[in-house]
């Protein structure tokens, strides 16, 4: 299982349940890296797409006390995604948020891919620093992209001793 989040300078991610930045650049790195696969996130997150509607062409698994949304996939608890996420190869799960979701499960993610924006966003929420988490190592750093004003890095993080689930 690998997850995949865009942060700035803080290791911010959201604020006001939406995105910190508009950057087209990284949502289509996002689109490719995801598309045909699995997406697991929290109702927030499904609430802060357009129109609350899940992505396309990707399977929707969704976090939530509540009833599945038309077009997802429930899970009302970490157990019952794990059983769920059985029936999947590994490989083509991703974690996509929000905070909540990322902060349980980057524990079990092998590898995380993260675009920084050297940037404040003035985030509200929050992922955990990587650099400061003992099991995550930068195991690659692309060179500076400009998107829409910002600067990017596409990075990877390894996790050397992800929890078996
Ligand atoms: N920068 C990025 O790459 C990125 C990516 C994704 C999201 N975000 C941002 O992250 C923010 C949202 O994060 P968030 O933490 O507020 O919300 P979230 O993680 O998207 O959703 C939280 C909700 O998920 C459900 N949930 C979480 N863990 C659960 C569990 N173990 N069992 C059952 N349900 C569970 C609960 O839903 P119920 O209340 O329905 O029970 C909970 O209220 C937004 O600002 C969003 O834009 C940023």
């Amino acid at each position: 299982m690998r997850a995949i989040f865009c942060a700035d300078e803080k290791w911010g991610i959201g604020k006001d349940n939406g995105l910190l930045f508009s950057l087209p650049k990284d949502m289509k790195f996002f689109r490719e890296t995801t598309k045909g696969k699995v997406v697991v996130m929290g109702r927030k997150t499904l609430e802060s797409f357009p129109g609350g509607q899940p992505l396309k062409g990707r399977v929707n698994i969704v976090l939530s006390s509540q009833e599945a949304k038309e077009g997802t996939v429930g899970a009302k608890s970490l157990d019952e995604l794990f059983a769920l996420l059985k029936t999947y190869p590994e490989d083509e799960v991703f974690v996509i948020g929000g905070e909540s979701v990322y902060n349980a499960l980057l524990p079990y993610c092998s590898e995380v891919y993260v675009t920084k924006v050297a940037a404040d966003g003035k985030a509200d929420t929050f992922v955990p620093n990587l650099d400061e988490e003992e099991a995550f190592v930068l195991a690659a750093e692309g060179e500076p992209v400009e998107d829409n004003g910002y600067t990017l890095r596409f990075c990877t993080y390894k996790n050397s001793a992800p929890k078996p689930f």
